[in-house]
């Protein structure tokens, strides 16, 4: 049974598959024909939602979305016992959840595929979407080709890191010094063998690379740190003066949704530079190309 919990697991040329699967036309094949697919959510969202719903629709499937607390993991009954119920009748159980143990709990009764929809590690989907972004940019090939990371080290970074050092791509993480990555995370990336630099320095983080990312400082979760992060990541707000240190056509990118005059400023998100609605849009491909992967590897 293949799951999808991070981007490492799928292999180099998995992943190279997903992508092309995810060029496909949106009607080419409906794998899913009478079949259903589970959305359970534990924390709001508006792109991965919608976007996994038309997925599944235009896989010819049927999309269910689950609010988190109607099926109440171990409070009305045990994950692993919500996992094989659904599994009753969904070909694919999509979660995003709080805790990243939850989808690994529903992997490991390896009953039916388990997507992980984000967590506070790793939020795959969005950087199948971020890759299939870069490709549209720079062609299917992106070795060579550079990105930086802006802000908080979190779970975007984590896939985000997995997926282009996987497609060789140079890598910058950029943070303020206390929001690096934490030493399980650090373990994952180091032993993954992708390629990537830390700096606390935003200038040096985005100087000459072809795609500026960001996200937002509190993820979902943290919001008591709002404050506090608030303080610490000022100086970090990526402004046009900072995209111009990057390459002369460098693009920016975030995975949305953008809090302005934090992370990044309205003029950055509507600049000519910005890809972020077609990355928005990608995340409808990417997951029709993840999707059919998981039914027929
Ligand atoms: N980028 C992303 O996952 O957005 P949502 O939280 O709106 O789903
Ligand atoms: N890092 C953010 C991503 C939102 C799509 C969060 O986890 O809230």
């Amino acid at each position: 049974m293949r799951h999808f919990l991070e981007v490492d697991d799928l292999s180099h040329d998995e992943l190279l598959e997903v992508l092309r699967r995810a060029a496909l036309p949106k009607h080419h094949s409906k794998p899913l024909a009478g079949e259903g697919v589970a959305l359970v959510f534990e924390k709001p969202s508006a792109r991965t939602r919608n976007s996994m719903e038309m997925a599944v629709t235009q896989l010819g499937g049927h999309p269910v979305y689950i609010q988190g607390h109607e099926v109440g993991f171990d409070v009305r009954e045990t994950a692993e016992d919500v996992t094989r119920t659904l599994a009753q009748y969904y070909e694919v159980l999509c979660a995003r959840v709080f805790s990243h143990s939850l989808v690994e709990r529903m992997a490991a009764v390896d009953i039916k595929p388990v997507v992980n929809l984000l967590s506070d590690r790793s939020h795959p989907m969005q950087a199948l979407a971020d890759l299939l972004t870069l490709q549209g940019e720079f062609g299917s090939d992106l070795a060579g080709r550079s990105i930086a990371y802006v802000g908080d080290a979190n779970n975007v970074t984590r896939s985000l890191v997995l997926a282009a050092g996987s497609l060789g791509m140079s890598v910058r993480v950029g943070h303020p010094e206390g929001y690096g990555f934490d030493d399980t995370d650090m373990n994952v990336l180091r032993s993954s063998g992708v390629e990537f630099e830390l700096t606390s320095d935003p200038a040096q983080a985005v100087k000459g690379v072809d795609a500026v990312y960001a996200d937002v400082w509190t993820s979902m979760g943290q919001e008591e740190e709002s404050a506090q992060r608030l303080h610490d990541f000022a100086g970090w707000t990526i402004d046009a003066e900072l995209m111009s240190k990057a390459a002369d056509d460098a693009i920016f990118l975030h995975c949305l949704p953008a809090h302005e005059g934090e992370e990044c400023t309205r003029e950055v998100l509507e600049s000519s530079a910005s890809r972020v609605w077609p990355q928005a849009q990608n995340r409808m491909h990417a997951a029709r190309g993840l999707l059919s992967f998981l039914i027929d590897p």
